[in-house]
């Protein structure tokens, strides 16, 4: 029997997870069809009911629903609900069960490049869904102090806030032209774009000279796989990572609570690039 497992979203038309995912079964020859869901608001809880079918292992949850899918499901990972969000359900015998694998896929993403500076300060800019996933990881991981700017300054606060109850280190939450951003961002070790800035053309959140050169710069965007930010980054001298290893790690984690099998991550990576070129 072809198992089945997929993508929502809305829209969902851009997503290169069915190619990413596909690759990995058939490199295992595991019989699955990995299908990419369109689903509107509205029609989320049918969807979820459906996915109880025998024949579903699954599905990713991406952009808009990673939070609204949470009540609709039977239980949570310990790092679904600290985040309140999910983006990977596992189907088992009728129950739902929903992780984040965000968090971990961005940690082993850093892992390549040198890991999280811990003990050190960070500067996340971005209070949305994958802000909250990024800010839980870097906490958990040893940080050393957390500054959030974002342009709604309300959100950076709030999340700050949500953060700081569970964090022994400062969490402060600002908007994004506060008077306090330049020196935060002169002595971060690490700074974390999570907004869609830099997604189309030439756009940037800071002004070049503002981009901290001896931090590692990352942004979760991987397409463009460089978008102004890094390439700023790169003339000061700052170590780069773009998004896709995250993308891929997270897809890799997300196989691997499906399937119970080591992910094939050579050709994963391979599969993404491919989607991208
Ligand atoms: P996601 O789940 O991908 O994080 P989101 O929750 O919609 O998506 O968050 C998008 C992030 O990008 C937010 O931090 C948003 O800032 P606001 O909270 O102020 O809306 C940020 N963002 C999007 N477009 C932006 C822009 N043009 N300038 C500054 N920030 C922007």
């Amino acid at each position: 029997m072809v198992q089945r497992v997929g993508v929502v979203g809305f829209p969902i038309g851009h997503s290169i997870s069915p190619a990413i995912h596909q690759a990995a079964f058939d490199a295992l020859g595991i019989p699955a069809r990995y299908e990419r869901w369109e689903v509107a608001p509205a029609d989320l809880p049918a969807w979820v009911a459906a996915l109880r079918a025998p024949q579903t292992l699954g599905a990713n949850v991406t952009v808009p629903h990673k939070e609204a899918v949470v009540p609709l499901l039977d239980a949570l990972s310990p790092t679904a609900r600290a985040i309140g969000a999910v983006n990977t359900i596992v189907h088992r015998d009728g129950q739902l069960y929903g992780d984040n694998t965000d968090a971990a896929g961005f940690l082993r993403a850093l892992d390549e490049v040198g890991g999280v500076p811990r003990g050190a300060p960070a500067v996340l800019l971005g209070a949305g869904g994958a802000a909250r996933a990024v800010a839980y990881a870097l906490l958990q991981a040893g940080i050393g102090a957390l500054a959030i700017f974002n342009r709604h300054a309300e959100r950076a606060r709030a999340l700050a806030v949500a953060l700081q109850a569970h964090a022994q280190v400062p969490v402060e939450g600002f908007p994004l032209d506060a008077p306090q951003r330049a020196e935060r961002l002169a002595r971060c070790a690490l700074l974390v774009n999570t907004t869609s800035v830099g997604l189309h053309g030439d756009e940037r959140l800071l002004p070049p000279a503002e981009v901290p050169a001896h931090a590692l710069v990352v942004d979760i965007i991987y397409n463009p796989p460089q978008t102004p930010l890094l390439a700023d980054a790169e003339r000061r001298g700052a170590r780069t990572l773009n998004g896709l290893p995250m993308l891929v790690y997270q897809a890799a984690l997300a196989f691997e609570c499906w399937t119970g099998h080591q992910p094939p991550l050579e050709r994963m990576f391979a599969a993404a690039r491919a989607a991208l070129a």
